[in-house]
């Protein structure tokens, strides 16, 4: 995807859901938005001038609808500027540049129950997944798990929405889940999908390996995109350019910057779109796409989220 991809959209609401997520409504200037299916995100162009991030955040708004999109911004206080920018900067009225919605963690249909496990702000992909689900009549249940002094929105609506099929777990007051416990008390045929922290997502993952669950019935979606780390110099070996990559600054976002477009898709290290040749220096590798025989060759790093491990690498752009 290239920035020639982008539309605009107005900001029409934002609200305080929990102590540190704001949610964001978007609606379109002129004419309908792009439909979206389950699970789908959009990447949002943040930031003035020279410091620009971009962003991906799940659509948690009802696909059936495509009057508006809703994301939530987690305050990351320790992180770049993105979420900060969103929080402080950002307000009703406002126009954004977003990507069409992209797909990379959409349910699988064909299984025969959907348990799915959310990490704090990582209840939003599933926030578009509930009405399909239940307009489908599939079987589904979800499992909350959040602090109620930081993360905790949308649990009373979907205790309400859902009864049974919600269990929520405030870490602010002792509940966690157990997901051993969840995991092995499901039909053959489930599938389980995460969205929230490293942690989260390993832990499933941990269990589902040692429980025996076939790697293809666990789906993941980190909502962690690039972090910031030292700063670099990069040569474009094609084109001679020089860029300078900053410290909270990420490789691609360099290279847009530089009006040089690179496709992607998720920014997260995980889509595999972005992928670059790299002809010297050495990579501090961050996806979770190239396989280690791959890390380890040092011919190819996902600049979304991968950055240099010296001073200075030369790609073959
Ligand atoms: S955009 Fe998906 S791996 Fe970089």
């Amino acid at each position: 995807m290239s920035s020639i991809d982008q539309m605009s959209v107005k900001v029409t609401a934002i609200e305080q859901v929990a102590p540190m997520i704001k949610a964001f409504t978007l609606q379109p200037l002129e004419g309908q938005l792009t439909p979206f299916s389950a699970g789908a995100h959009v990447v949002v162009e943040m930031g003035e001038g020279e410091q620009r991030y971009r962003n991906a955040y799940s659509l948690m708004s009802n696909p059936n609808d495509n009057r508006q999109y809703q994301i939530a911004v987690r305050l990351q206080e320790a992180s770049r500027g993105g979420s900060i920018y969103m929080h402080e900067q950002v307000a009703v009225g406002d126009e954004l540049k977003i990507s069409p919605p992209a797909n990379l963690f959409a349910p699988a249909w064909k299984a025969n129950k959907h348990v799915l496990f959310a990490g704090g702000v990582g209840i939003t992909p599933f926030l578009s997944y509930v009405p399909v689900m239940q307009q489908r009549e599939a079987e589904f249940e979800l499992h909350y798990m959040y602090r109620s002094q930081q993360t905790g929105a949308y649990s009373a609506e979907l205790t309400e929405q859902l009864g049974d099929a919600c269990r929520c777990y405030d870490a602010d007051q002792g509940s966690r889940c157990d997901i051993a416990a969840v995991m092995a008390d499901q039909p053959l045929g489930t599938h389980f999908y995460i969205c929230g922290p490293e942690s989260l997502i390993e832990a499933v993952r941990a269990t589902a390996d040692e429980l025996g669950i076939p790697a293809g019935a666990i789906h993941w979606e980190e909502f962690a995109g690039a972090k910031p780390g030292q700063p670099f110099k990069v040569e474009l070996s094609r084109s001679g350019v020089e860029l300078a990559v900053a410290a909270d600054t990420s490789l691609l976002e360099a290279l847009e910057a530089a009006d040089i477009d690179i496709q992607h898709l998720c920014r997260a290290g995980v889509c595999g779109q972005c992928v670059c040749d790299v002809t010297e220096g050495e990579i501090e590798h961050r996806d979770s796409y190239l396989s280690d025989a791959e890390k380890q060759s040092g011919k190819q790093m996902m600049p979304c989220v991968s950055r240099a491990a010296g001073e200075r690498l030369v790609l073959d752009i």
